[in-house]
């Protein structure tokens, strides 16, 4: 059905909610660039790649002695051993199991081989003297079954990860939530039921008790509007389902699940700092114009703070028309307070910027966006804007919050084409990448902004969810033919940085 045809029988039907649905479903604004993922497309004209280094205009000293300098992972991008020692399969081994789903076919089962290899990984970290490591816990690794009987071999793994981390000085912080939910409870419905606030409780109960003993930095779920979004309305991530129908509710139980999570770390683990992170763009309006504020403001809303406010007792953004309706539909007795919770820390993920502008032909939003690759700006090998203000902008809107204490920049990075070459990789243009960005951290530490961490993604090249491995993120270049890791000229330049 072409755009023509369903806006004469949207009107006919004089139905909002389909509209609605509709609207997502094809809605420019409710797209992957919107919800930090981009597929690729012909982007060598405009890869941000200088080829000299430029002068640092910062030391390690400027962010203070406490600052936290680390690398991100995720258990499913890295791990590999998608059957071994008693896991069951994750919505991501399902997903990349259908066909067309992933770029190339490719599959995670053996990835980064990071279930065997952590220990050469570690190294490489504090090669680089990076003193912490964020990375994710499997649920389907701990409890095969989603909820119930936990997996004795499950549970050794991460107590062997997290004891070699602390006997080599490496601070673990842990992500109870990095986008693969066991398939069991897919089946039962996943983030749209309900009852997955209470699943989603007893791993982390399980999850906290078991190693909140050792780790005391815990971050609850990553990028909530990342896997809602790609996951249940766009279904271009796992479980590839689509529709308001399924976002609305998952995006609701995700709230309720954040701020469940935060009080049981809380209640289990003395002395944690408790987290969450959340994907955040910088959206500009297309033109100084009102109507293309308004568009700007609405995109601000969807892509930032959906999923923030509530956690911090503002409820949901109001500007969202049909969707804000949507979404306080779901809301029952007892839920606005238990939506929120009073993090220690928030973790701000920030990849590129938005532009939007108002469109008429999209009803319900009046909102577009001009894709990166219009406005002839430089890319990553994604198609991302690389736009070091954004996050500069990003980490001053979200420090203007009443009730964050605290911020950690728990990923920023980027792909471009890197090429292995005598046992090297000389990738400038990330150095010039990670320069650019941590001059803006820096800038808006210096304005007051409580900025006290940065995660470079990724601690080494990984399985990129539905583009497979193609794009690069790591520091440490990985010849997945013979899972060999070689530490990226970027990753030589943080272990000068930070000698
Ligand atoms: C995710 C990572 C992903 C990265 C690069 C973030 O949205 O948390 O898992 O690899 O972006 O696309």
């Amino acid at each position: 059905m072409d755009r023509q045809n369903w806006l004469q029988i949207s009107s006919l039907l004089g139905s909002w909610l389909l509209a609605g649905q509709k609207l997502f479903a094809e809605s420019a604004v409710f797209n992957e660039a919107s919800l930090g993922q981009v597929r690729p497309e012909k982007v060598s004209d405009r890869l941000a790649m200088p080829q000299s280094r430029i002068q640092v205009p910062f030391h390690k000293a400027d962010f203070g002695p406490d600052f936290c300098w680390g690398a991100a992972s995720a258990a499913f991008q890295t791990e590999g051993a998608h059957e071994a020692d008693g896991k069951s399969h994750s919505i991501w081994d399902t997903f990349t199991q259908r066909p067309g789903k992933i770029k190339t076919g490719e599959h995670a089962q053996v990835a980064t081989d990071f279930y065997r290899r952590y220990p050469e990984d570690l190294a490489l970290l504090q090669q680089m003297n990076m003193q912490h490591f964020r990375f994710s816990l499997a649920w389907s690794r701990l409890m095969p079954k989603g909820i119930g009987a936990v997996n004795a071999k499950g549970v050794d793994h991460y107590n062997r990860l997290i004891d070699h981390c602390l006997a080599n000085g490496v601070t673990p912080w842990v992500t109870l939530y990095h986008w693969d939910l066991p398939q069991v409870l897919e089946d039962k419905g996943g983030w749209t039921n309900r009852d997955i606030v209470n699943w989603f409780g007893e791993y982390a109960d399980f999850a906290t008790r078991a190693f909140g003993d050792r780790v005391k930095q815990w971050m609850v779920l990553n990028e909530p509007m990342s896997f809602v979004g790609l996951g249940y309305q766009m279904g271009l991530h796992a479980p590839g389902r689509r529709g308001l129908h399924n976002f609305v509710p998952a995006a609701h139980h995700t709230v309720l699940a954040q701020a469940e999570g935060g009080r049981i770390v809380r209640r289990n683990v003395p002395g944690a700092e408790i987290g969450t992170t959340y994907s955040c763009s910088h959206v500009s309006p297309h033109r100084d114009t009102p109507a293309d504020q308004l568009a700007a403001a609405k995109m601000d809303a969807l892509v930032n703070r959906l999923f923030i406010e509530p956690a911090l007792g503002m409820g949901y953004p109001q500007n969202l028309g049909i969707l804000t309706r949507h979404l306080e539909k779901q809301i029952r007795p007892g839920d606005e307070a238990n939506m929120a919770f009073a993090f220690d820390f928030i973790g701000v993920q920030n990849y590129f910027r938005l532009v939007a502008k108002h469109s008429w032909w999209l009803p319900g939003l009046l909102v577009e966006e001009v894709p990166a690759k219009k406005r002839g700006v430089p890319v990553n090998e994604m198609g991302m804007e690389v736009h070091p203000e954004g996050m500069y902008e990003m980490l001053k809107q979200f420090g203007s919050y009443n009730g964050i204490k605290k911020i950690v920049v728990t990923e920023n990075g980027v792909c471009y084409p890197d090429r292995l070459h005598n046992n090297a990789v000389n990738d400038q243009g990330r150095i010039q990448f990670f320069q650019d960005y941590l001059v803006q951290v820096r800038r808006a530490k210096l304005e007051g902004v409580p900025v006290e961490g940065y995660f470079a993604w990724s601690l080494t090249d990984n399985f990129e969810w539905s583009e497979g491995y193609h794009p690069r993120f790591g520091l440490v270049y990985v010849d997945y033919a013979t899972q060999q890791r070689y530490l990226k000229d970027s990753g030589r330049w943080f272990a000068d940085f930070l000698a």
